[in-house]
């Protein structure tokens, strides 16, 4: 949906008009009374085209909510109901995208709302413009120096408890995207008067009470004030606290404003030392005193206060005190001193307060001004804010100087205003062609001419006369004033040269009149002079330049002697009337925003709407004119464009697209309708629209018919979802047949794919089993064919070549190749024999499985080969040895346990020698026979088992028994006699030797011998028997045997313990059947 249909209208829930200029019929009791129905809506804007209205509400409005703010924000001007964000968003959308400087123009009397809407302008400016921290600081910057200037420049009036005191005009810059770089502040003429003296019911500047108040009690005592006001005589007793004013409150945000606006803390003391030696100035009095020469001279009474000022500022005392008692003129070269009275002491003492308040103010403004200007040179856009006193009308004649200078000022906004609306409507009319008279209204021009014409205006007759030598005074210009101007029409004197208020008695001798756009004002001259001439004598500003207090000093620039000039500074009128032209000429440059304030009530009160008072205002604001203007020619303008988008709906060829331009549209459009052509005018890019009448008919329609167009959108929408939700669904349903029959065809295929695939390897598997066979049966075919070509090859081969073979060369063949083979087999093993040691048992392995017999038979012979050529190299001698050991081994292995001992001995037989031994002669000579043994043994005695040593001595027959020392024989038994032998079966050398029954050697009995070559002998014994007798004795091994002693058979028994000597048994009878043996 387009977005320009939703949006509302100025004309939308107006209560009332909105805009005056739609006032039917239009006078000023409706005008008026349209003020009051808004007013009492809470509607306080209202608007003459595009002037804003705006009447003081004295309460507080949800109307300046953020909300409003976004809801105003980038509307056209029109668009919603009246505001003064409406204005400010035209001023500062066409200031960003038109690149058009703006400035807005608040005027209306004191009270009337002025500083508020500025506030209001500035805050709105802040809150759409860019963001940022840099932004935001510079919007902070800005937004803050207005309770800081409000502070020093403010103060309760009758009319308004916080009125401004000054003239300001505050630039706002900003880049070329609209973001606020920074401002410029300026500030038209103080009220400084107030500083010494107030109204009755008024106040001093806010700062006075708010440093009294707020200001800590450290801070008090450091700038030598006391809390209460009524110590105070520059401050107003009567007035000093303002209901729901918060003086301390208001100390704690100015000097917060003044920290972010980027006063230094040493700054702000000093500002506030000298508003402390203002505030004590006015306590400083004088007493006359008489002089002997007659001249009237003055003292100060109580040098206390002026102690204190001059220890605050750093002063010399003594330059002060004098400065307050002399003045001196300095005429050409000559420099006079005259002592001052009273009154005039008094006079330069509040001079001086008023003057260093002044420049306080000024130097305040600056020091804002270098704070808050923008850092960069880029080319600025500019948006002027400008908040100037208002008119204002004193009863019983109490306009003075400070009046006239304000009315005057007003007097030439008033002129802008009329210059710059009146002039924008006329050309704007000529700009579309449109037929245009001349609209009659009063042009205050006359009166800026009778106040500051350079030869004979009001302004230069006061200058003029201020510069005068000799007696000048009030009355003396109100004379030349009645000369100069009595023909003026809007000035009216009493002693006029015209005479013609000659009997006018409301007009006082001392006061002049002056018929101000806004009323007649009655000016008292009283003070005229003084104040246009703004004197400081010069011994003042001299003293104060000689403070050593920075700021003070820095003030009084021209206190300095160096700089001393003679001339005189400009008047104060003459100053201001210069800086009122720079601001005209300075407001022409810019487009004009207007905001004409309103006051409703003299109580300040909300809700009262006190109509004499705003019919006055709206008078002298020259506000009916203004709407006369504006609805001369034509009520109501718009632009074609936004005339037929808003219309366009009442015509069926314009609605709901024109194709053409948009004036074509709008004339179609109205011939339509059938409006009356007088009521309207076609301009180049506007529709002029007469009467307001035609207007609201315009918008009845257009209500009417939107009521139509929402039934057709209603019903063209309903339309439009019902199809939409059935084009959905049918699309859905599209989509969903399409995925199932999807679905379904896939497996249907996928089915036929499965089947096929089956077939398909069958019919292959068939095809190559068949294939198979054929190639098996084939490739047998060639197999056998091979076979049989190769039998018969064979066959044919073997016929052919039979001829040439014997019947037994397969023989000879044979032969020769197993006698090959035997050949290399016996080679091989004469290389591979092993050691020739009969102990050897290895063989190497066969290499062919049929000589297995051979191989074993070969190792057989070879070891038979081996021992017998082992046993070729013994001697006889050897021989016989080894088969004594051999015999021994037959006897005793296995059998008795001494035997293993015995085979490393070797057998040597003649252990004694007997024949070379001479001891054993006489044996020697008996014993005929060869001696095979001849040795040591121990006889045991039958009886008692001990053992005698005895030689055994065995020759080939016999064996002989001697005596070892003498080698007496002692028995000898032939060997025949020898039946067996008997031993144990262990490690002993014990021997029993059997003989035979009845033989004479057998007559004591058996013979039981011990000997360690036991196995030797019985060895030995054996042979010699066996060679003797051809017969082999028994050997019994046994651990039990019987031997036959005497008579008696006794059982030799062997039992094994421990052993006293060595291995020789010890035997012991034990009785007449056994003898023990015991052996290890
Ligand atoms: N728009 C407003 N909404 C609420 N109160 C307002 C508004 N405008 C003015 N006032 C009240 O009126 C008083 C005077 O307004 P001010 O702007 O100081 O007047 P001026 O500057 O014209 O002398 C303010 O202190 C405030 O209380
Ligand atoms: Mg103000």
């Amino acid at each position: 949906m387009p977005k320009s249909e939703v949006k509302t209208s100025l004309l939308d829930n107006m209560i009332g008009v909105g805009d005056s200029v739609l006032l039917e019929p239009l006078t000023e009791d409706t005008f008026l009374e349209n003020l009051k129905n808004r007013f009492d809506h809470s509607e306080i804007y209202t608007y003459i085209g595009s002037v804003v209205i705006s009447v003081n509400p004295y309460r507080h409005l949800p109307i300046y909510t953020p909300e409003k703010v976004e809801e105003y924000r980038n509307r056209n001007f029109y668009e919603l109901s009246p505001h003064i964000y409406a204005l400010a968003d035209e001023a500062y959308r066409s200031l960003r995208d038109q690149d058009k400087d703006q400035c807005i123009l608040i005027t209306g009397e004191s009270g009337a709302g002025k500083t508020e809407a500025s506030k209001l302008v500035m805050s709105y400016v802040a809150a759409v413009c860019g963001k940022g921290a840099e932004v935001n600081q510079v919007k902070e910057q800005l937004l803050q120096s207005n309770p800081v200037l409000e502070a020093f420049g403010n103060a309760k009036t009758m009319r308004n408890d916080n009125s401004s005191r000054f003239g300001k005009y505050m630039d706002i810059e900003f880049d070329f995207k609209g973001d606020p770089l920074g401002g410029v502040i300026s500030n038209y003429l103080l009220e400084k008067s107030r500083v010494v003296k107030q109204p009755r019911g008024e106040r001093n500047f806010h700062i006075f009470y708010q440093l009294l108040s707020g200001g800590s009690e450290d801070l008090l005592k450091q700038l030598k004030l006391e809390r209460e006001f009524n110590q105070y005589n520059y401050l107003g007793l009567d007035s000093a606290k303002v209901n729901g004013v918060d003086d301390a409150a208001n100390f704690r945000t100015v000097k917060n404003a003044m920290q972010i606006v980027g006063f230094m803390d040493d700054e702000v003391e000093l500002v506030l030392e000298v508003v402390a030696a203002v505030l004590k100035l006015g306590n400083i009095e004088f007493k006359p005193e008489s002089r002997v020469n007659g001249l009237d001279e003055s003292r100060i009474q109580d040098k206390n206060e002026l102690k204190e000022i001059c220890e605050l500022l750093g002063q010399d005392q003594a330059v002060l005190e004098r400065a307050f008692s002399f003045r001196t003129v300095e005429a050409k070269q000559e420099k006079v001193s005259t002592t001052l009275n009273v009154a005039q002491a008094y006079y330069a003492r509040d001079a001086l307060a008023k003057n260093l308040y002044n420049r306080l103010f000024t130097w305040l403004v600056n020091r804002i001004n270098e704070s808050i200007k923008a850092q960069s040179k880029v080319r600025k856009k500019v948006m002027g804010v400008l908040d100037i006193y208002g008119f204002e009308i004193f009863e019983n004649s109490n306009n003075s100087f400070e009046q006239f200078i304000i009315n005057y000022c007003n007097e030439k906004l008033q002129q802008i205003f009329i210059e710059l609306t009146l002039k924008e409507e006329q050309e704007e009319y000529i700009k579309e062609g449109i037929e245009w008279t001349h609209i009659e209204y009063f042009n205050n021009a006359i009166i800026c001419e009778l106040i500051e014409n350079n030869t004979n205006g009001i302004l230069a007759m006061l200058d003029e006369e201020c510069l005068r030598p000799g007696t000048v005074t009030d009355e003396t210009f109100l004379e030349k004033l009645n000369q100069v101007c009595a023909v003026h029409e809007r000035f009216e004197s009493r002693m006029s040269k015209s005479s013609r208020f000659l009997n006018d008695t409301t007009l006082p001798h001392n006061c002049f009149r002056i018929q101000h756009y806004a009323g007649k004002v009655m000016y008292h001259v009283e003070g005229f002079v003084d104040k246009n001439n703004d004197l400081l004598y010069r011994d003042l500003s001299q003293a104060m330049w000689k403070t050593n207090h920075v700021l003070v000093k820095s003030l009084f620039p021209e206190g300095n002697p160096v700089k001393m000039s003679l001339k005189r500074p400009p008047t104060a009128g003459s100053q201001f009337k210069a800086s009122v032209a720079t601001l005209m000429k300075n407001l022409q440059t810019k487009n004009p925003n207007y905001i004409r304030c309103i006051k409703p009530n003299d109580q300040k009160a909300p809700h009262i709407f006190a109509e004499a008072l705003v019919r006055h205002q709206v008078r002298y604001l020259g506000l009916m004119e203004n709407v006369r203007v504006r609805r001369a020619g034509y009520a109501f303008k718009q632009p074609y464009e936004s005339c037929l988008e808003r219309y366009k709906m009442l015509c069926s060829q314009t609605w709901p697209h024109w194709r053409q331009g948009s004036r074509d549209g709008v004339k179609v459009l109205l011939t339509e309708l059938q409006i009356p052509p007088e009521e309207f005018s076609y301009g180049r890019s506007k529709i002029f629209i007469r009467n307001p009448r035609t207007l609201f008919e315009l918008e009845d329609l257009r209500k009417r018919r939107l009521e139509d167009l929402a039934t057709l959108i209603q019903k063209i929408y309903r339309g439009w979802k019902c199809r939409t939700n059935f084009l959905l669904m049918k699309k859905s349903q599209i989509i969903i047949s399409a995925w199932t029959k999807r679905h379904f065809q896939r497996k249907k295929y996928l089915q036929l794919k499965n089947v096929t695939l089956i077939i398909q390897s069958y019919i292959r598997g068939w095809k190559a089993r068949k294939l198979l066979r054929e190639l098996k049966h084939q490739k047998r075919c060639e197999e056998s064919a091979t076979t049989i070509a190769a039998y018969w090859r064979g066959f044919q081969v073997r016929r052919e070549y039979r001829k040439f073979f014997r019947a037994n060369a397969g023989r000879k063949i044979y032969e020769f190749t197993i006698q090959r083979i035997m050949q290399k087999y016996f080679l091989e093993m004469k290389k591979k024999l092993p050691s020739m040691s009969p102990t050897e048992k290895t063989w190497p392995p066969r290499p062919y499985f049929f000589l297995d017999d051979t191989h074993t038979e070969l190792k057989r012979i070879f070891h038979l080969w081996r021992c017998k050529k082992y046993r070729d190299q013994f001697t006889e001698q050897k021989k016989a040895i080894f088969e004594e050991k051999l015999e021994a081994s037959e006897l005793f292995k296995d059998k008795k346990a001494l035997y293993t001992n015995s085979v490393q001995q070797p057998f040597q037989g003649d252990y004694l020698e007997i024949s070379k031994n001479p001891k054993y002669q006489k044996l020697n000579g008996a014993v005929e026979e060869k001696i095979v043994l001849a040795d040591v043994v121990n006889k045991i005695n039958r009886a008692n088992g001990k053992v005698a040593p005895r030689i055994f001595l065995l020759t080939q027959s016999n064996f002989i028994l001697a005596d070892q020392k003498s080698g007496q024989i002692k028995s000898t038994i032939p060997v025949m006699d020898i039946t067996s032998v008997s031993v144990s079966k262990q490690t002993d050398g014990l021997f029993a030797v059997h003989l035979k029954e009845g033989s004479t050697a057998a007559a004591k009995g058996d013979f039981l011998f011990t000997s360690d070559r036991l196995i030797e002998i019985i060895t030995k014994l054996y042979r010699t028997i066996f060679f003797k007798t051809n017969q082999k004795i028994n050997v019994e091994i046994n651990n039990e045997f019987l031997v036959q002693f005497n008579q008696d058979k006794v059982c030799v028994k062997f039992i094994q313990g421990a052993q006293k000597n060595g291995n020789l048994p010890t035997c012991k009878r034990k009785n007449n059947r056994l003898l023990e043996v015991t052996v290890p």
